[in-house]
């Protein structure tokens, strides 16, 4: 039976099939001459403003290279963000229990709701926003967060302006170009015209200064934040829902890492936030909390009280393009969903994210032992790491050289981002503790 290639981390390279699956998506050639004859479509003009590639398969593409180079090497992914750890059993099981009733009269079913199955919408708003009058009609259940970004730019059009945090999460960015709210890519660094970028650095303690901020129609705000760790305050918060509020924007908040909160000054959701249900919407996923990123669930709440500038329900237009663009998760993945968030589920998934971050500060407290001024990984699995005056790539680059460790570069989530790495805490403890170790070796 052919079985799907397992990830790199830790792998030997000669293992290792995914990689060139995934260069194959990304290259770019005009192809006319090895086809020979072309068709008349032109190219969507918004696809031709994208800048190179999406940063992870650059990322694998990268990781690809080396493993060419250095067949032998041991290498160590410490990059895309991707989970390691086996989903826990109690979970694999309910998803494997139900596929398998698929196959009998009495357990087959079709096309579920669009809106994801009431009793996953009723468990989610259990585990996630209890006491904060979210509706479980105001949950739709989606196939990730990564999706609904784009659902959400589909919903919005290409006329809204947009606000995002500097460094932050690519998609953002990128569905906004695809849609075409993005402008024209700058020389300063890699701006696009058309999008305010909020810087968020350790100088303005990793939240922007709204004081000077213009107003933007919708404001991407990721907390805890990929890639730079921080989750923001609960001040904070109370000040980007007062700027929406003041504006008249509304703020698409991620919480994909919302579970990796371990300090109560920082909320999980936006929600928590008084005055939040007019201005906000909230994505969420199973991906981080669960390792469900194969697997594919999360949602997304859009309260009713969230109104366009005439007054009708986004949640309304919300529904309308989930009817029409997607038709609900998988069945089989929200069995699994419901799985998680039954308590011995949610047990089961909250120790695989003590683990990460277990891994976090292991990674963190070497990284600082040698000096290297590092932030985020208290809140999150990932390490945001300075190199002042250095060039990201570069630090990159001498990294996977000198140690087979695979990172982010900074640059590759913003112009804010350059002279930073990105060092992800997903990973089995025995890569860790060897990155660790590697890492320190090589800075010391
Ligand atoms: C901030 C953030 N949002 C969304 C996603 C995508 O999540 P999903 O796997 O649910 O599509 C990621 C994945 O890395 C992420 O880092």
């Amino acid at each position: 039976m052919y079985k799907f290639p397992t990830s790199l981390t830790s792998m030997s390279a000669a293992m290792t099939l995914q990689p060139v699956m995934r260069i194959q998506a990304c290259s770019f050639k005009i192809e006319k001459e090895r086809f020979g004859c072309r068709t008349k479509v032109p190219r969507n003009a918004n696809m031709e403003k994208l800048r190179n590639g999406y940063l992870f398969p650059e990322i694998s593409r990268l990781e690809l290279e080396h493993i060419e180079k250095y067949p032998n090497a041991k290498l160590i992914s410490l990059g895309i963000g991707d989970t390691t750890e086996p989903v826990p059993e109690i979970i694999t099981s309910t998803m494997a229990n139900y596929a398998n009733a698929l196959s009998t009269a009495d357990g087959y079913t079709g096309y579920g709701p669009e809106q994801g199955h009431k009793a996953l919408r009723k468990a989610i708003v259990k585990a996630f926003y209890k006491d904060l009058q979210i509706k479980d009609t105001e949950v739709f259940v989606s196939d990730g967060a990564q999706c609904d970004i784009t659902r959400l730019q589909l919903l919005l059009g290409s006329k809204v302006t947009i606000a995002v945090q500097d460094p932050s999460f690519p998609a953002y960015i990128d569905s906004s170009v695809i849609i075409g709210q993005a402008g024209d890519l700058k020389g300063d660094g890699g701006r696009y015209g058309s999008i305010e970028y909020m810087n968020c650095g350790p100088e303005n303690n990793f939240f922007p200064d709204l004081a000077t901020t213009p107003r933007a129609d919708v404001i991407f705000f990721c907390s805890p934040n990929n890639p730079t760790g921080h989750a923001a305050t609960r001040k904070q918060l109370e000040l980007l829902v007062k700027f929406a509020r003041d504006n008249g924007s509304i703020i698409i908040f991620d919480s994909a890492y919302s579970s990796y909160v371990q300090d109560d000054r920082c909320p999980r959701s936006i929600f928590e936030i008084p005055g939040s249900r007019q201005v906000a919407i909230e994505i969420s996923s199973f991906s981080k909390f669960a390792g469900f990123t194969g697997v594919r669930l999360g949602w997304t709440v859009v309260p009713d009280e969230l109104l366009y500038s005439n007054g009708f329900p986004v949640i309304h237009d919300f529904n309308r393009i989930v009817c029409t663009c997607f038709n609900g998760a998988s069945n089989v993945a929200q069995a699994g969903g419901l799985a998680c968030l039954s308590s011995q589920g949610f047990k089961a998934v909250n120790s695989l994210v003590d683990y990460y971050m277990e891994n976090a500060n292991i990674l963190g407290e070497a990284l600082a032992s040698v000096g290297l001024q590092v932030y985020g990984g208290a809140n999150a699995p990932y390490i945001w790491v300075h190199f002042p005056g250095s060039i990201s790539w570069d630090v990159c680059k001498d990294i996977l050289e000198e140690t087979h460790i695979i990172t982010v570069p900074g640059s590759g989530f913003g112009p804010s981002g350059e002279g930073f790495l990105r060092i992800s805490a997903f990973g089995h403890r025995e890569c860790i503790l060897e990155a660790a170790d590697r890492l320190k070796t090589l800075f010391l």
